[in-house]
């Protein structure tokens, strides 16, 4: 051990997580020098299973100790979303439902006659509406248009406003069941306004249609102005409120998603998820996690939903063609089965809602994802062609992450992603963003799936090719890839490292053993739950660091590590990226560690000064690839030097 060693470690002391000790060279497999994980003394390059499909319960790693309290954790969250689907209704879910039943009869107006034209004319006068003095909706000024009275068996436990005035959230204690429940509330119709909407719904139908162009971004005002226009036409004079309730229900029907609207605009839902018909909406909410809403289809609204669902997500459903993958027009993931031919209970859909903004690192450092020193970690190995893959379960948050760290990618590299379903967001220039196609009915053309897209996108030069997710045998074309010189950042279904490399090894990805040693890291995801929150926490990041020639397994090193009990990662000091990006650019270890410092000060500037838009995080990481030493100069003001 050198001087410069010594040195480190009390340099280290002194910055406690500040600086990461790094040994370069060491992967080998040996003690870890100290334990600062405080539960963990075994070794750090951990064995992996040696024959596929065959195991040797001798040569598995053995797990956290810690990780098993969170698996009985998830378990317990199963057991809820279990009971979730045999819940009875119960009346009160019909709050909303009941202005859209019970209304019978034809709204007559005194200018509605048979005269002939009159259609034609009322087009054309709407069509030639321009903005006019219209009132819009105002909360502050106009008040709240709901009435909200919660009756048994429901006890408010939060509510919070999705439109203010207009939708509100209570998330309510059912007493009968002891169960949270999802309530929305819209304002209620009277039977005159009901109707009322029902004829401008028609009356503007046609005209929205023609006109739909030259929207733009003004659809909202024009919609108002035009039916402010069509009410004084039938000549009618309208109370303030029943304007705005009538205008709210035009728009959520015109321009959202009708009756989940609501859903679609409330940031705290993650997914939504519809079973069938008359089943009420399940959520997963941020909080709440699973939850169920008061708000159900019937077999014909289920089905019109559908069919708009797909449609705006530039797809075809039928029953010809019952199941479709679809991204939506925001970017939420659709997945859809029609009626009753592939799910036995009705239509289906669930929604991955997609987040406007991305989560850039600096988010998931808040969430405490990961920690500084890992993003810094990924940073330089990223803009050092190493190769990734992103592990944990459903919806642990695999593609947020890959998304995260992909904006650490350097400014002219030419990019692909791969994926069945539109997810990653990224700022960047040279980048092809590809998705699977499937084919819809005969003559439809050619089916292209992951498989086809990789080989393409390998002729194609990529420097990086992110893969949305593996789990066929394009895992094998990813792996010549890596195995090319090609930097992949992928995600997989796993709970853990051995269970990925199982997978990886056997049907049907069939990866060959010598490719895995291409991939360079393995991060490790978990949702888990600390106190009354679930939260992701990213479990361990590992490196293959190569295959044991005595034995033939695949020896993995563990650089951080997560302590459920502190809630906190630790480094073990060992890592063989580190090292050989330090070799490559003949960095010694202070060096090393000087640029790593440089890069947390950076990130750390970056949450400092709130820069938390991925076009701004991702121009903020091109600037420093262009001239580090000019944003370490203007560390102060990033948000400057980006404008
Ligand atoms: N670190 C995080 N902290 C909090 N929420 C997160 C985090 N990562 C992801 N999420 C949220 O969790 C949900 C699922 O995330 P994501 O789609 O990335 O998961 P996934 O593992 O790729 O899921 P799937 O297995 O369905 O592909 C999203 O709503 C996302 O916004
Ligand atoms: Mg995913």
């Amino acid at each position: 051990m050198g001087d410069s060693d010594i040195e480190n470690i009390k340099e280290n002391k002194k910055k406690k997580r500040r600086a990461i000790k790094i040994k370069v060279p060491s992967i080998s497999i040996g003690k870890k020098s100290s334990s600062a994980a405080g539960l963990q003394s075994s070794d750090k390059v951990k064995k992996i299973i040696k024959k596929p499909g065959k195991k040797e319960p001798g040569s598995i790693k053995v797990p956290h100790v810690s990780l098993e309290k969170n698996e009985s954790e998830k378990d317990s969250g199963k057991k809820t979303a279990i009971t979730r689907i045999k819940l009875p209704l119960i009346g009160r879910e019909e709050e909303i439902t009941a202005v859209e039943k019970d209304l019978e009869g034809t709204f007559k107006t005194e200018k509605e006659s048979a005269e002939p034209g009159y259609k034609r004319n009322l087009l054309k006068k709407l069509s030639l509406t321009h903005k006019r003095g219209i009132e819009e909706y105002n909360f502050e000024e106009h008040g709240s248009l709901l009435d909200i009275r919660l009756e048994y068996p429901y006890e408010s436990k939060q509510e919070y406003w999705v439109k203010s005035g207009l939708a509100k959230v209570v998330i309510a204690h059912n007493v009968k069941s002891k169960l949270r429940e999802y309530l929305l509330f819209e304002p209620e119709l009277t039977p005159f306004e009901y109707e009322l909407l029902e004829r401008i719904h028609e009356d503007l139908r046609d005209v929205l249609i023609l006109t739909d162009e030259e929207l733009g971004i003004e659809r909202e005002k024009l919609l108002i102005s035009k039916v402010t226009y069509l009410i004084d036409y039938y000549g009618l004079q309208l109370e303030k409120s029943s304007l705005f309730k009538i205008e709210y229900y035009l728009i959520r029907n015109y321009l959202g998603w009708g009756r989940i609207d609501a859903l679609m605009i409330d940031p705290l839902i993650e997914d939504i998820s519809c079973d069938g018909d008359d089943v009420p909406i399940f959520l997963f909410h941020r909080k709440e996690q699973n939850i169920k809403t008061n708000i159900s289809f019937d077999t014909n609204s289920l089905i019109s939903l559908a069919i708009t669902l797909a449609q705006r997500s530039g797809k075809h459903i039928s029953s010809a063609n019952p199941i479709i993958d679809a991204t939506m027009p925001d970017g939420s993931r659709l997945q859809l089965t029609f009626g009753t031919e592939v799910t036995s209970r009705g239509t289906s859909f669930t929604i991955r809602k997609f987040r406007e903004t991305p989560f850039t690192p600096v988010d998931l450092m808040d969430l405490h994802t990961f920690n500084i020193d890992m993003l810094v970690y990924f940073w330089l190995a990223i803009e050092n062609n190493m190769s990734l893959v992103f592990i944990g379960g459903t919806a642990s948050g695999k593609t947020t992450s890959l998304n995260a760290v992909s904006l650490f990618i350097p400014p002219l590299a030419k990019v692909i992603s791969i994926e069945d379903t539109r997810e990653v967001t990224l700022f960047h220039e040279n980048w092809i963003a590809s998705v699977t196609r499937e084919v819809v009915a005969e003559g439809g053309g050619a089916h292209v799936d992951m498989f086809m897209l990789l080989k393409a996108a390998m002729r194609q030069r990529p420097e990086y090719i992110l893969v949305g997710e593996v789990r066929g045998h394009e895992a094998q074309t990813l792996f010549q890839a890596m195995n090319t010189g090609h930097t992949t950042f992928s995600t997989m279904h796993a709970g853990s490292v051995d269970a990925a490399i199982h997978r990886l090894e056997n049907e049907p990805l069939n990866v060959p053993r010598n490719m895995l040693q291409a991939l360079n890291i393995m991060s490790i995801q978990k949702q888990i739950q600390i106190g009354p929150d679930r939260v992701r926490r990213c479990d361990e990041i590992v490196e293959i660091a190569g295959i044991d020639p005595a034995t033939g397994n695949i020896m993995v090193n563990t650089v951080f590590e997560y302590d459920p009990v502190a809630d906190d990662f630790s480094y073990t000091g060992r890592s063989q990226v580190l090292g050989d990006i330090a070799a490559f650019h003949g960095w010694g270890p202070e060096m090393l560690v000087e640029e790593m410092d440089r890069r947390k000060q950076v990130l750390q500037s970056v949450k400092e000064q709130n820069i938390r838009d991925y076009v701004n995080f991702t121009k903020v990481i091109q600037a420093y690839y262009i001239d580090k030493n000019n944003v370490i100069e203007n560390l102060d003001d990033l948000a400057e030097l980006v404008a």
